[in-house]
């Protein structure tokens, strides 16, 4: 039987994005120190098609580079700062490859929350060559990464190139026709913005045995009115604080 694909209750965001750059080596490294069991991060394509972690299309908040991720080969954003920004303790983390990351996650034996986070019109392109890449990696007795999107053309992708993984369908707002996406990309959870959980919504989220999970939580106490309230798992810039929280289970 394929193991579940969420096995805890807390989700570190771009690795433990209060702690360490976000979508960095350190990051992930740091979210598995933290005990964390999943990690949530990001990947785009570079010009030439090398699928990496980031989140911004451009570079200036978070690397020492400039312009669009689009518009740049990975040869020169493999020589970008991409920690220096967050503190000078991290002075040379680099902008990490998908392969470099997901070495790292099987090393660590972290689960993935992998979110497609295409660059504008690059939507079919960053799912197909972000996915047969992890699908390549990804030990097949590891829970299947959760692959993730506001891009619903990127879930489609999703779908055809890697139809075993799961999909979740990211919301930031509420999306009238949700249900019928949802139930279209066959999605097994949706992921919606903290603000928009009520304990009526979170129910209809999960109906048809859908998991309902929520993004950015750092706070501890609202992570707990929301697991209260339904929602499976939180993502959080600081997982560890919320587990520090939490009633102890055997699964987180
Ligand atoms: O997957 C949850 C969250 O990461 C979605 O928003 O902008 O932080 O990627 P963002
Ligand atoms: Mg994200």
């Amino acid at each position: 039987m394929t193991a579940d694909w969420l096995p805890t209750r807390v989700i570190g965001h771009r690795g433990a994005a209060a702690h360490a750059p976000e979508n960095t080596l350190a990051g992930i490294a740091l979210a598995a120190d933290l005990g964390v069991a999943m990690v949530e991060v990001d990947v785009k394509l570079s010009r030439d098609n090398v699928p990496l972690l980031m989140h911004d299309d451009t570079l200036e908040r978070t690397t020492d580079g400039k312009g669009a991720v689009a518009t740049t080969d990975y040869a020169d954003l493999a020589r970008l700062d991409a920690g220096s920004w967050f503190g000078s303790g991290f002075a040379g983390e680099r902008m990490p490859t998908l392969a470099q990351a997901l070495a790292l996650m099987i090393e660590h034996r972290l689960c993935l929350n992998l979110e497609i986070k295409p660059c504008p019109g690059r939507e079919v392109e960053t799912a197909e060559v972000a996915l047969t890449e992890a699908l390549k990696l990804w030990p097949a007795d590891r829970p299947p990464p959760l692959v993730s999107s506001f891009a619903i053309e990127s879930l489609e992708v999703a779908g055809r190139v890697a139809p075993g993984w799961p999909r979740g369908l990211l919301l930031e707002a509420a999306l009238s026709d949700w249900g019928r996406v949802s139930d279209r990309l066959t999605a097994a959870s949706v992921n919606i913005a903290a603000g928009m959980a009520t304990p009526v919504d979170v129910a209809n989220y999960k109906r048809g045995g859908r998991r309902c999970l929520t993004y950015t939580v750092n706070d501890a106490e609202e992570a707990v009115t929301l697991l209260a309230q339904g929602v499976d798992a939180v993502i959080s810039d600081c997982p560890d604080l919320i587990l520090q929280r939490l009633p102890r289970r055997t699964k987180d």
